[in-house]
């Protein structure tokens, strides 16, 4: 650990904090105009507006804004003027920016969800960037951004000797830089001895699990909470039954659903009788009707329709945010009467099974890991891929998209689980797989389809000691 303080190269002098109004603001007849909205600032003194209208155009610095300033209203026009500062500072409309020596912008600090950009002061002592803040490129600016933060500091190159060196306790970062990554929630303040994120709270995140976690819980830090089609004016939407595949496709019986309500156990004795069952029965394997019963009960398409949105909906049995469903279920058969071993397709829309793989290596690393996350000691009579059209999803959500697909597949499970277990089937949800072997087997590119969850099926053995309540999670 160390702590590197002041050099000359970094003083105060040379690293200005600047202001502008945000970009894009205009000022005409009494009204600044942004791109957050209209605000009329009737009667404003002569050096007021004039320090206004020169926000709109660039950069300043506080010498420079409170001379406008001073040159029109005098001295008594300063406090009138910081006090009309600090409303568009809350209302988010300036934008905070570095210049370094050359005059040039080091770093910005910009809104990207909703709230007021009020700098906050340069800690005093040593401060390290948090271990929380992510570096993102994208269309050409690189953006530091801390979890759960409505603001973002735009970099440019010359950011880029500071930023390094404040991956560790440091005193040699400019104050006007400080105050931007402060501002931003990107700075841990403190020191060695007094690191403010060493508790568990802090610890225990992963950097991208938070970003993720604040990114879908936090709206104001990431506008773009339920349907925004970001994604509408470039893409058409996905039909709510994915193509079939090619080769001959296994058809599968219809189950009689009103003799099944007749025959089965209630509600409540599936509820208390559902297990997680690791191991099968090899003399009486999972046989294709039920195999077949099971898809039609949980996962089927029973309709489809057209949203206000002009996106194809489905209807199946387990509910769906929005009526998108984007879950598919592959099938990937080691041993099941009637059905040859290999990877399928289950077509929800036909309730039939569209070969995909033939059994091979580019199969086997699945059975393996899935015997390996159940802790089994023979390959699993079926395992059930639950994959993802991401495009269904994220063609109409934005925020939401990711963890609406993982929610779904959490609905899948426990689906799939009581049904299961009211046909009298092993059942046992896995908690995770690789969706670089789905794609390896499926050939479906992992950007458009891609796995995200998986759970083992197979017939219920007479009365088999589980290995462990809970092996492999
Ligand atoms: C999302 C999820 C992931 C799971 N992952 C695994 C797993 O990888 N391996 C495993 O053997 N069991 C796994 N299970 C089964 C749990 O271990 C099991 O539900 C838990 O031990 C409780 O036992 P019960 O299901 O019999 O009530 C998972 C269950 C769920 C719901």
């Amino acid at each position: 650990m160390t702590i590197t303080t002041t050099d000359p190269g970094t003083t105060a002098a040379t690293y200005t904090g600047t202001t502008r109004l945000v970009r894009g603001a205009a000022f005409e007849d009494g009204q600044l105009t942004t791109r957050f909205g209209t605000l009329r600032l009737k009667a404003l003194p002569a050096g007021a507006e004039a320090a206004l209208r020169a926000l709109t155009e660039g950069d300043l610095d506080e010498a420079a804004i409170s001379g406008l300033v001073v040159a029109g209203d005098g001295e008594a026009g300063l406090l009138r003027w910081q006090m009309l500062r600090g409303r568009l500072d809350a209302m988010g409309l300036l934008e905070h920016a570095v210049t370094g020596p050359d005059g040039a912008p080091l770093a910005r600090l910009v809104a990207v969800g909703r709230g007021g950009t009020t700098l906050r002061p340069a800690p005093r002592g040593p401060a390290r960037l948090s271990r929380h803040a992510l570096l993102l490129p994208a269309d050409g600016v690189l953006t530091l951004r801390a979890p759960g933060s409505p603001l973002a500091v735009e970099l440019s190159a010359g950011a880029a000797e500071f930023l390094t060196r404040l991956t560790d306790w440091t005193e040699r970062t400019p104050a006007p830089l400080l105050r931007l990554l402060a501002t931003a929630g990107a700075l841990n303040p403190g020191g060695p001895d007094a690191d403010p994120e060493t508790g568990r709270g802090a610890v225990q995140w992963d950097p991208v699990d938070l970003a993720f976690h604040a990114r879908t819980r936090t709206p104001a830090a990431a506008p773009g909470y339920g349907g925004t089609y970001p994604h509408a004016d470039r893409f058409p939407p996905e039909p709510a039954a994915a193509p079939a595949g090619g080769g001959p496709a296994v058809p599968l019986p219809v189950p009689d659903l009103d003799a099944i309500a007749a025959r089965e156990p209630s509600l409540t004795e599936v509820l208390e009788g559902r297990t997680s069952t690791r191991a099968h029965d090899p003399e009486a394997p999972l046989t294709l009707a039920q195999l077949g019963e099971l898809l039609y009960r949980t996962v089927r398409i029973r309709s489809t329709f057209t949203g206000s949105d002009g996106q194809e909906l489905a209807d199946r049995p387990m509910p769906s945010g929005g009526s998108v469903h984007e879950l598919e279920v592959y099938p990937l058969v080691t041993n099941c009467a009637g059905l040859e071993p290999g990877l399928y397709r289950y077509a929800p829309d036909r309730h039939e099974l569209q070969p995909v793989a033939a059994p091979g290596p580019a199969t086997a690393p699945l059975v393996k890991e899935a015997r390996d996350a159940a802790m089994m000691t023979g390959d699993p009579q079926v395992v059930l891929l639950v994959a993802a059209r991401f495009g269904r999803v994220m063609w109409k959500y934005e925020t939401v998209a990711y963890p609406l697909i993982l929610k779904h597949v959490g609905v899948l499970y426990q689906t799939v689980y009581l049904v299961a277990t009211a046909m009298g089937l092993a059942v046992c949800g896995l908690g995770g797989g690789d969706t670089t072997a789905f794609a390896a087997a499926t050939g479906r590119d992992p950007l458009l389809e891609g796995s995200v969850g998986e759970l083992v099926l197979g017939s219920r053995p007479p009365a088999q000691p589980e290995p462990s309540a809970v092996a492999g999670d």
